[in-house]
């Protein structure tokens, strides 16, 4: 049964090879002193900086540069964010890159007018701003985060290895995202199917939850099954416009809000993910891959039903005349893989985790009741020793 919700996402989405055409009637609607800000180069290769400053500058903008966001941005980084945007008296931030550019210019945008600690208000003690926000609008280089169309603002304090994602409300949305699919071509392997998983891992956290009959697990399986074909299809071919061009716009609504409405959600795949990122700083999809498998087959019989549907609806498992644990196995062993097919990192061990920091990497995972099964520290320790 659907719970109560509102439901509000004031993003404008411009999508296709003509997207970036739009950047100069939006910015219309903005101050003159914009923040420019991107990641550690990529733009510049591949030409998506000339083609942005070019507009800007017919746009008669004042522009200031921020450049360096590192992927997982660290929280020094934002404090010299907070100091440049307050300094120059930033009217709007234009966000140019992969999920770590926008959730740190969201970040930014929060904490630019706040009079507090931003990681003490926003990130410990999960609070709204009730300040103004800086307007921001994005345009997107990397497909998987969701970032362009959410409030999600990830941020990693390194001091006290923390790596914590703040949902913050519309105030911080993007006001709009440019989506061109040919951008995200000159991604290295590497990085696209991390981001493929990543977008598959959030489908997955908002669907292994409940066992009532609701729309969005209809939704998110359709969106599940588009993901498998196009992304199989992606990695033979990366410049396969119809592939990548879904996968982009699965990436968005699995984490626009939109599926989550109504529902539990899970997302224990992803807090353990971010703290091995914050152990190791690892590339944020590879370690949801390294740790969904081992985690699914210790919730499985708590959710049975579900991964049984899962199996069926999403792997195409044929059910006759097997029982519905053998069902629902069939079917993480298909996704196990559909995942190596991909080359996805499998073992955190891969990734930079050594035995001697289990124990502190376990008790630093916030444990969350969402899904089938509330883990215990000691639970979750005996998951991270079967992902090595
Ligand atoms: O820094 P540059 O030089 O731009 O290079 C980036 C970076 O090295 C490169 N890249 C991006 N677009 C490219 C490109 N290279 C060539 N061509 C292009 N078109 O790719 C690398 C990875 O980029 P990054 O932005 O770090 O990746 P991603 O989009 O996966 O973002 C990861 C961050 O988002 C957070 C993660 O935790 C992590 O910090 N997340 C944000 C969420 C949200 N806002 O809701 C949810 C997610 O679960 C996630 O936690
Ligand atoms: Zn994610």
């Amino acid at each position: 049964m659907l719970g109560n919700f509102s439901y509000c996402n004031p993003t404008k989405l411009y999508f296709g090879e003509d997207a970036m055409s739009n950047l100069s009637e939006e910015l219309k609607n903005y101050g003159n002193k914009i923040l420019l800000v991107y990641g550690g180069g990529s733009i510049k290769k591949n030409g998506i900086y000339n083609n942005v400053i070019t507009i800007l500058n017919e746009c008669g903008k004042q522009v200031t540069e921020l450049s360096g966001i590192m992927s997982n941005p660290k929280l020094e980084k934002l404090y010299e964010g907070i100091s440049l945007a307050r300094e120059k008296n930033i009217d709007f931030i234009l966000a140019v890159g992969g999920g770590s550019v926008v959730d740190y210019s969201k970040a930014l945008s929060a904490s630019v007018h706040c009079i507090e600690d931003p990681w003490e208000k926003f990130y410990l003690r999960m609070e709204d701003p009730d300040n103004e926000a800086v307007p921001i609008g994005v345009i997107l280089t990397m497909v998987g985060t969701g970032s362009e169309m959410n409030g999600g603002a990830v941020i990693t304090n390194t001091k006290d290895k923390l790596k914590i994602g703040k949902v913050f409300n519309e105030k911080v949305f993007p006001k709009f995202s440019i989506m061109n699919p040919k951008v995200t071509y000159t991604l290295p392997r590497y990085q696209m199917v991390a981001g493929f998983f990543d977008i598959m891992s959030h489908i997955l956290e908002q669907y292994f939850s409940n066992t009532d009959d609701n729309t969005s697990d209809y939704v998110m399986e359709g969106l599940l099954k588009s993901l498998i074909h196009s992304s199989l299809i992606a990695v033979e071919n990366p410049e396969d416009y119809e592939a990548r061009s879904n996968i982009m716009w699965i990436g968005t609504w699995a984490l626009n809000t939109f599926v989550a409405k109504g529902k539990a959600t899970d997302w224990m795949v992803h807090m353990i993910g971010q703290q091995v990122g914050a152990y190791t700083n690892a590339t944020h999809g590879m370690t949801l891959s390294a740790v969904s498998m081992p985690y699914y087959r210790f919730i499985m019989q708590d959710g049975l039903g579900k991964f049984k549907r899962y199996a069926i609806n999403v792997w195409n498992v044929n059910p006759d005349g097997k029982t519905d644990e053998q069902v629902a196995n069939e079917g993480l062993h298909a996704m196990e893989e559909y995942m190596n097919k991909l080359e996805l990192v499998m073992k955190i061990s891969e990734i930079g985790v050594k035995k001697d920091m289990i124990a502190d990497l376990a008790k630093s995972i916030y444990i969350l009741s969402g899904g089938y099964r509330v883990l215990t520290a000691e639970e979750i320790e005996t998951i991270l020793k079967q992902c090595m």
